[in-house]
């Protein structure tokens, strides 16, 4: 059965590093509203920076049009407190998803220091990583976590 939408909200911004900390803390307030444990808001806060910072260093390598790089985050809370934030570029997109996935694995020069463990985090702190892409047409990232609350912890 689907569940009812309860809350959501929608933030468009450029795919700059300085937006990872602001995407943070909006979903952080996003995610607070259900009042759930710390844990929960620090994993959403985790999950959610990696995503956008692959966004913004991978997403538009072969960008150079500022106007381009754009990312969207939507933020969306269903009854019951399930939690779904999604973070899309139109950026260059992921030939192969499952290797993008693989624990390690990195395309990005080895002057950046990337380990490559970007999608192993946000699937340990998340409990569902979907991601969806097309070459040459952007990314789409799906985060899920059911929020649990110190109300659910009393039963
Ligand atoms: N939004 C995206 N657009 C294009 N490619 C992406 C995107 N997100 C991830 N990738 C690809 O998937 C690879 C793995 O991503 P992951 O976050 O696991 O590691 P990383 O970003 O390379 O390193 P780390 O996250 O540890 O700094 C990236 O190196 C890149 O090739
Ligand atoms: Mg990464």
């Amino acid at each position: 059965m689907k569940q009812k939408l309860l809350n959501e909200c929608i933030m468009r911004f450029p795919a700059l590093s300085r937006n990872e900390s602001i995407s943070r803390s909006a979903a952080a307030g996003f995610a607070a509203q259900t009042d759930p444990k710390a844990s929960d808001i620090a994993a959403v806060k985790i999950a959610v920076s990696e995503a956008v910072t692959n966004a913004v260093v991978h997403a538009y390598r072969n960008e150079s049009r500022a106007e381009k790089r754009v990312v969207e985050m939507t933020m969306r809370l269903y009854e019951g407190g399930l939690l779904k934030i999604i973070i899309k570029d139109r950026g260059s997109g992921i030939a192969d998803i499952e290797q993008a996935m693989k624990p390690e694995f990195s395309t990005a020069p080895e002057s950046e220091e990337r380990s490559g463990l970007g999608f192993t985090v946000m699937s340990s702190f998340m409990d569902k990583v979907k991601v969806r892409s097309a070459v040459g047409k952007g990314t789409s990232v799906i985060l899920e976590k059911q929020l649990s609350t110190y109300e659910d912890e009393k039963q």
